[in-house]
């Protein structure tokens, strides 16, 4: 392998982010790998790395089969590691928030229950939020929590950062198991996220362990389609 391989993408990752800082619009196309190999004089594989940094530093996106684009900065892409909403936002230069925060203790039902390892009817804090990045909604959150993880005057003000709240009281997400799908928002959901009814979501069902392996919440989040994506590095099994 080429001894400066590592120098030749690191500055071919620092070029490119300075042409998108500099003028590059959101989905505008980049250059072809070709073109990338031939303009700074590199192999395909280097092209390759600069350009897997780039998608992993959010300031491009790439499409099956079409090529790499400028990223919107308006999105919000989520890596999939276990973090928080207010981590996400953050990582993109935005602040996060929350609104229309509703709390209720309940009896859990026979699903939330299981997810939570409680008996059914056992009782759960129910908290809803609309999530927001720089003020503008994003997405629909409701989080079932085991009510003995939490006091009783649990989030009686508003939660900024659930996670934030909960490593407080010493309770760490250590894990999650999380599903993810593509679904359409009614008409409430519309006029919560801002957006047309019928318009494209994505549905994120997750629910997280702290380490000693005990189900510490079960969250469903509603993300408009059009502000979020999800992105992540996959590894060929050995
Ligand atoms: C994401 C997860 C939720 C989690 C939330 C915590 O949205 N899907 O399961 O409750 O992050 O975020 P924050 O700490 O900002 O409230």
């Amino acid at each position: 392998m080429d001894g400066n391989y590592e120098l030749k993408y690191e500055a071919m990752r620092a070029q490119i982010a300075a042409d998108i800082s500099s003028g590059l619009k959101p989905h505008e196309p980049l250059p072809s790998e070709r073109k990338l190999m031939a303009t700074y004089g590199v192999s395909r594989m280097t092209v390759r790395r600069a350009l897997a940094l780039l998608v992993d530093d959010g300031l491009v996106y790439s499409r099956r089969g079409s090529g790499t684009y400028v990223a919107d900065p308006a999105m919000i892409s989520k890596s999939l590691s276990l973090t928080s909403f207010s981590e996400d936002v953050r990582e993109r230069g935005m602040t996060p928030g929350a609104r229309s925060q509703q709390v209720r203790r309940l009896p859990a039902e026979a699903d939330v229950a299981a997810d939570l390892a409680l008996s059914p009817g056992a009782p759960v804090v129910h908290l809803e939020r609309v999530r927001t990045a720089d003020g503008l909604p994003l997405c629909i959150e409701e989080v079932w929590l085991p009510a003995d993880l939490v006091p009783a005057n649990f989030a009686e003000g508003a939660v900024t950062s659930l996670y934030d709240t909960l490593s407080d009281l010493g309770i760490e997400p250590e894990m999650a198991s999380q599903t993810i799908r593509a679904t359409v928002v009614n008409v409430e959901q519309a006029t919560q996220l801002d957006v047309a009814p019928h318009s494209a979501a994505f549905s994120v069902s997750r629910t997280t362990y702290a380490a000693n392996a005990r189900p510490i919440e079960r969250a469903h989040s509603l993300y408009r389609a059009d502000r979020y994506d999800f992105t992540f590095s996959i590894h060929r099994g050995a």
